[in-house]
């Protein structure tokens, strides 16, 4: 494709993020985004559910927000009412519960009510990219938080708060993902979410709760979202995501904030509504099907994940360390100090071999420089191993680890 001519070098806004790169097909080994498991895409269910509901009100589509109202199709709503009660002790209404285009839309909602250029949020150390990215680009003052094995950490996050408040600074929220992690794969406990609530309530600094992972604990167990567990008040702002569960590209998520709110969010939603169709289908498909697809994902994902830990033991030996996952799809590894994981993945890239760089899963770049993110929910399982096979190679190669004795042949 030949470039055009027509040159917009000096009518772009100065502020644009990096300009995106043609899509030139999924690298060979792709151990990075959210892919979900290909195979467990429920696709004869959902091509019923598709038939039944568009064949019974098909004709709601010529409204926009199908006879629902803006914050998006009835019958799914009451779904997710019914399944935040029973999974996350939420009590909500459908008043109070919104379906974004993929809970990204929550997160840019949220950051578009809250945050000015300036303002201040505290988020877990490591963290999804992006949700450091949307922070940056909207010029936040990003302050991290470790995590450790029971979540984000409630002395650290007290520390945080307290310098916060020395200097005059409020902080606009903090940020967490408490059940099944990005990039940790840790849940938080819930003594642990009980501090971090006392101490959002003592500094009078809401909680930004993502819980795009939490169908997909090993043992379907998941403890109180912290929306339940203040109460049900707006001192927490909840998000959650159809898309590791069921399928990413359908694009569904959704956010629950009770009025007013939940208004001033509505207000900034201004694409006239949320796929008709992807929710017409996913509400049907749900009501009877949801429970019994996730108990089957989360062995299938458990299964990769087996596989992944296994590779990367064989492969990598002592030189990888990382925690054991709680569920989900990613796992967060730590290779040696002489690795620069930046580097490594620019490497690894070239022969199609993509891995998420710590750098960008980090708010701090030292803590970042030698750990990288592996998603393991998309690659067969012989895929799994094979590219983690290559990856060694190519770190073996670029750094000397992890190190080889003379008569190891590959
Ligand atoms: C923590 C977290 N939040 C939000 C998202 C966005 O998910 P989606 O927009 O597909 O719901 C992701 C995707 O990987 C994520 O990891």
């Amino acid at each position: 494709m030949t470039a055009d001519s027509f040159d917009y070098a000096n009518r772009l806004r100065p502020d644009l993020p990096p300009a995106a790169v043609k899509y030139a097909g999924f690298p060979k080994y792709n151990f990075v985004g959210g892919h979900n498991d290909c195979d467990s895409v429920p696709v004869a269910e959902l091509t019923k559910a598709a038939a039944a509901v568009i064949t019974r009100e098909g004709h709601t589509l010529g409204t926009y927000g199908l006879n629902s109202g803006p914050q998006g199709y009835l019958p799914l709503r009451e779904f997710l009412v019914k399944k935040l009660k029973a999974d996350a002790g939420i009590t909500c209404t459908p008043d109070d519960l919104l379906v974004t285009s993929g809970s990204l839309q929550g997160l840019d909602l949220v950051n578009a009510a809250m945050i000015a250029p300036g303002d201040t949020a505290i988020i877990e150390m490591s963290n999804y990219g992006g949700a450091i990215t949307r922070l940056k680009r909207c010029k936040a003052n990003i302050i991290g938080v470790p995590v450790d094995g029971d979540g984000m950490s409630a002395s650290a996050l007290s520390n945080a708060l307290d310098d916060c408040k020395k200097k005059g600074i409020k902080p606009k929220y903090i940020y967490t993902i408490p059940t099944i992690h990005n990039p940790t794969a840790t849940i938080m406990t819930e003594a642990r979410r009980r501090e971090v609530l006392a101490l959002s309530k003592q500094h009078d600094v809401p909680i930004f709760e993502d819980e795009c992972y939490s169908d997909l604990t090993w043992d379907g167990v998941r403890p109180p979202a912290l929306r339940a567990m203040c109460g049900n008040t707006n001192q927490v702002i909840h998000v959650g995501s159809f898309s590791k569960s069921i399928a990413p590209a359908l694009r569904l998520g959704y956010l629950v904030a009770s009025w007013p709110l939940m208004g001033n969010l509505l207000g900034l939603k201004t694409d006239a509504g949320t796929g008709a169709l992807e929710q017409m289908i996913l509400a049907e498909y749900a009501a009877k099907n949801f429970d019994g697809h996730v108990k089957g994902l989360r062995k299938v994902l458990k299964r990769k994940y087996d596989v992944l830990t296994e590779a990367v033991a064989a492969e990598f030996g002592t030189a990888a360390e990382f925690e054991p996952a709680k569920g989900g799809i990613f796992l967060w590894v730590k290779l040696p100090d002489s690795v620069d994981t930046f580097k490594l993945f620019q490497a690894a890239g070239k022969e199609g071999v993509a891995i998420n760089p710590g750098v960008e899963w980090a708010t701090d770049s030292t803590y970042g420089k030698s750990r990288l993110r592996l998603c393991f929910a998309n690659p067969s399982e012989q895929a799994l191993r094979d590219g983690v096979a290559k990856l060694a190679d190519i770190c073996h190669r670029e750094f000397g680890v992890p190190v080889r004795s003379r008569n190891v042949q590959r």
